[in-house]
């Protein structure tokens, strides 16, 4: 108990329009041999229980033992969480495959971190497309989508 009054916490700049920036990090890696779905439930059962308390969403796409993570949020959180990932067993060959930190609106607001196949991936993509609102949310992603429909050696 206290007879101060409790001040209101804000995590942004006060202000209706000055919300703070958000960055945004992609990359890819190879599962290592042995890896499989029941590992993949447990890198997103890990993944939903920290990403709320970091404030990070995002996607993490897996097929063909291949990941496919977008992670969003503050920045530094989202770079110590990338090192930590970097760093795990489970997958090797970790490559960024771009970085922004502009961005403003989240793409993916509700997702934790969400598990999509990689059949799936692009009508995930195509929909966020749809419901952005910034452009450079939107290059980001048409950016992505086009990596995707472009097979690599
Ligand atoms: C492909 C891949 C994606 C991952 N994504 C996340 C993630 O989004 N959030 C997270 O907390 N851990 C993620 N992890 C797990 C981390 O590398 C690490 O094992 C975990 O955060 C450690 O949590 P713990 O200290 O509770 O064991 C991922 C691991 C892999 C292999």
């Amino acid at each position: 108990m206290s007879d101060q009054s409790i001040p209101i916490q804000h995590d942004e700049p006060q202000g209706a329009l000055r919300e703070s920036l958000l960055f945004n990090l992609v990359y890819c890696s190879q599962a290592r041999a042995g890896v499989e779905n029941a590992d993949v439930d447990a890198i997103i059962a890990t993944s939903r229980r920290r990403n709320p308390v970091l404030g990070i969403t995002g996607v993490l796409v897996f097929g063909g033992g291949v990941f496919f993570q977008w992670i969003e949020g503050p920045k530094a959180a989202v770079m110590d969480l990338v090192k930590l990932i970097e760093a795990d067993s489970r997958h090797e060959l970790f490559v960024i495959l771009s970085t922004d930190e502009e961005v403003r609106e989240r793409i993916f607001p509700t997702w934790d971190m969400e598990l999509v196949g990689i059949e799936n991936i692009q009508e995930v993509l195509q929909d966020a497309i749809d419901t952005a609102c910034e452009q450079k949310s939107i290059d980001a992603l048409q950016l992505l989508l086009d990596r995707l429909q472009t097979p690599s050696e």
